[in-house]
């Protein structure tokens, strides 16, 4: 059998940014704000990003996962600008996204990525009232899971919180999907292990948790803008959680340029198969692969 392939980008940081309205600058987009003009804007680059995607459209994924932070400071333009963005991505059977702490940067439009992108992230089943997270999406073999850990913070701060209630609802889907011979692909913005108070999943102990009572195979993040690959208990063995360059950077500091993974999946007797090429993009713009791994 054909392995499917699942493709993994995140953190595209749309540029260019909207031009603000004065009433929207306040508090933390102020502060996000002379950021992105002094900055950020230098490392986030359009030109970057088409040339990945077009890189990842050469490589005909099965299913494309976007692990959020689309937008910047979360204002009203810039929603319909990256739902036109991740059109060209693909269609909403095809990606799925989920936000990012940037898409739920203030209060104000907390909500608005899950108006804007429902499309891309409600599950298969048709749910009293409006989508929300988890949610569950089967494509292939996968059972692709979709948490939020986007939550508005206080200026300065970038954390996650995934919250009792979508655990409890996670808690009930892996339960439900103990029976199946699926692929369970766990998507959340923010990585499970980090150090960092400023920028971490304030429940991540709760999530490693439940995962090493039920498993998942798979786990893809973004937030941290690099490589990596790091392993937690599950039940059985170990569950790999691998994180991705954003995909609009260019290589600053301690960050690599923008790259993606694909994961090759195919079933092989009573295991699954998983292989991870990375490609990315060179001091050239070109995109070229950085490596292969199998993961298990
Ligand atoms: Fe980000
Ligand atoms: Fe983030």
């Amino acid at each position: 059998m054909a392995a499917f392939t699942l493709a993994h980008l995140s953190d595209p940081h749309l540029s260019p940014l909207p031009r603000p309205r004065l009433i929207e600058l306040a508090g933390k987009r102020a502060l996000g704000y002379i950021n992105w003009t002094r900055n950020r804007y230098k490392y986030h680059r359009r030109d970057v990003l088409d040339v990945l995607v077009s890189d990842l459209h050469t490589q005909t994924p099965n299913q494309i996962a976007v692990t959020g932070d689309l937008v910047n400071l979360a204002m009203e333009a810039e929603f319909p600008l990256a739902l036109a963005w991740l059109k060209t991505i693909g269609p909403p059977d095809r990606v799925t996204a989920i936000p990012g702490n940037h898409d739920a940067y203030v209060r104000q439009t907390r909500l608005h990525f899950a108006k804007s992108f429902a499309d891309y992230f409600c599950g298969d089943e048709n749910a009293v009232g409006p989508p929300s997270f988890p949610s569950l999406r089967r494509r292939g073999p996968l059972a692709l899971i979709s948490l939020s850990s986007a939550v508005p913070t206080a200026p300065f701060m970038a954390t996650g919180r995934i919250g009792p209630e979508q655990l409890a609802a996670l808690e009930r889907l892996l339960e439900t999907l103990s029976t199946e011979q699926v692929f369970r692909v766990l998507l959340v913005h923010h990585p499970l292990r980090s150090t960092n108070r400023m920028k971490w999943l304030t429940d991540a102990a709760d999530l490693i948790a439940l995962l090493k009572r039920h498993g998942v195979e798979l786990i893809l993040h973004g937030h941290d803008h690099v490589h990596s690959t790091v392993w937690i208990d599950g039940p059985e063995r170990q569950i790999p959680v691998v994180g991705v360059p954003s995909a609009s950077s260019i290589a600053h500091g301690h960050y690599p340029a923008a790259a993606y993974n694909l994961f090759a999946i195919a079933r092989e007797g009573n295991h699954w198969r998983c292989d991870m090429t990375v490609r990315g993009i060179n001091d050239a713009l070109r995109v070229r692969e950085i490596r292969q791994v199998r993961l298990f």
